[in-house]
This record gives C-alpha cells, structure tokens and sequence, in this order.
C-alpha cells in the first residue's frame, strides 16, 4: 500500500513522519533535490517548481509499500491520503516564531482555514483521514499516522476537523 502524509507547508509532516517507525519513508522534497526534479524556483513565493510527471515516476520506481511525506505527496496516486491538520491560528503562530517571510505564513494559514490540501487530497485518492495535530507533539502525531496503517480509520474519517468556528471569529 502507498501512502501519503500530506498537509499545507508547516503543518508538521517531515518532523512527524521523522518518527514513524514499521514502514518505509520517503520525504518526497529530499526526493526532488536528489533527483533534481526542481523545474524552476519561484523567487517571489520562495517555493521550488516541482515536474510533477517526473516525480510521480520517480515514486512508482520506489515500489507500492512506502510511506511518502510532502505537500504534494496526495498527488502521487497513493492508495490513502492522511492529511495533518493545524489551527489556523497555532499555524500562524508556529511559521511567524520561524521567521518564515510573511506572505508565505499568509499563503499558508488561509491555505489550511479552508482546506486546499483536504479538498485536493479528496478529488485525488481513493481514501482519506486527517488528524488534528494541534495540541500534539510530533511523536504523538507518529502514532496517531501509525495507527491509521494499523486499521484505526473512524476516528480520523474526513470532516472530524474544523476551522469554520475560528474563521467565523475573524469577521
Ligand atoms: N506538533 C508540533 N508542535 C509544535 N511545533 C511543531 C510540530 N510539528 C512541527 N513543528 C514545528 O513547526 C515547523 C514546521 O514543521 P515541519 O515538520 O517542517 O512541517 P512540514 O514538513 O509540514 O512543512 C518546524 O519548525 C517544527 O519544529
Ligand atoms: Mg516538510
């Protein structure tokens, strides 16, 4: 089974899946710099351009039990998607302490408070789950990921996260 653990850029994906243990993982951004999959860079947005067509053949070459850990990894026709989640406002709060520059932690917050990469990761994968990672530690995010790979898919079926309540606070 492939999997994907995806989610909006600072969610906390590469240091959770850092932790997972009894699969293999791929970090799909040490994947398109070792291949140099990078078509472009887009200075504005400090972002790499990824050849997606190239990468996703890059993936089927790995093999079908593999774990790949990205912001584009729902797009690499895994078999489940499970998308990590952040408040809005934790997420906001996390990017700002990193310095990342302001318009990314803009682009990224109003990204995750309505969804992008869920509604995606729906459009594009058989299965989805998502966890709100908020109020845990990357390690518990690992064994949260570890129990979905186990069978545990009603606690984390798609809906069982929502910002509408705090987006609403901000008008
Ligand atoms: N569960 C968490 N709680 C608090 N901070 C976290 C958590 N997970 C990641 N971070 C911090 O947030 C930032 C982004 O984490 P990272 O794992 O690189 O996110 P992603 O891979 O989704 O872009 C890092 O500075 C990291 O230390
Ligand atoms: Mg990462």
């Amino acid at each position: 089974m492939r999997i994907a653990v995806t989610g909006t850029p600072g969610v906390g994906k590469t240091s959770a899946c850092s932790r997972v243990k009894g699969v293999r993982v791929v970090h799909v951004n040490e994947l398109v710099d070792e291949l140099g999959l990078a078509s472009g860079y887009d200075r504005k947005r400090k972002t790499k351009e990824v050849d997606i067509v190239k990468l996703a053949k890059a993936v089927a070459a790995l093999g079908d039990s593999i774990l790949l850990e990205g912001h584009l990894s729902h797009l690499l026709k895994p078999d489940l998607a499970i998308v990590l989640r952040c408040s809005p406002r934790v997420l906001e709060r996390r990017l700002r302490k990193k310095h990342w520059p302001s318009q990314k932690v803009r682009e990224n917050v109003e990204a995750e408070a309505v969804d992008v990469v869920l509604i995606e990761a729906i459009e594009n994968v058989p299965e989805v789950c998502e966890i709100d990672t908020t109020k845990m530690k990357p390690a518990q995010v690992a064994r949260a990921i570890e129990s979905i790979l186990a069978g545990e898919r009603q606690k984390y079926r798609v809906g069982n996260v929502d910002w509408s309540e705090e987006v609403l606070s901000w008008f």
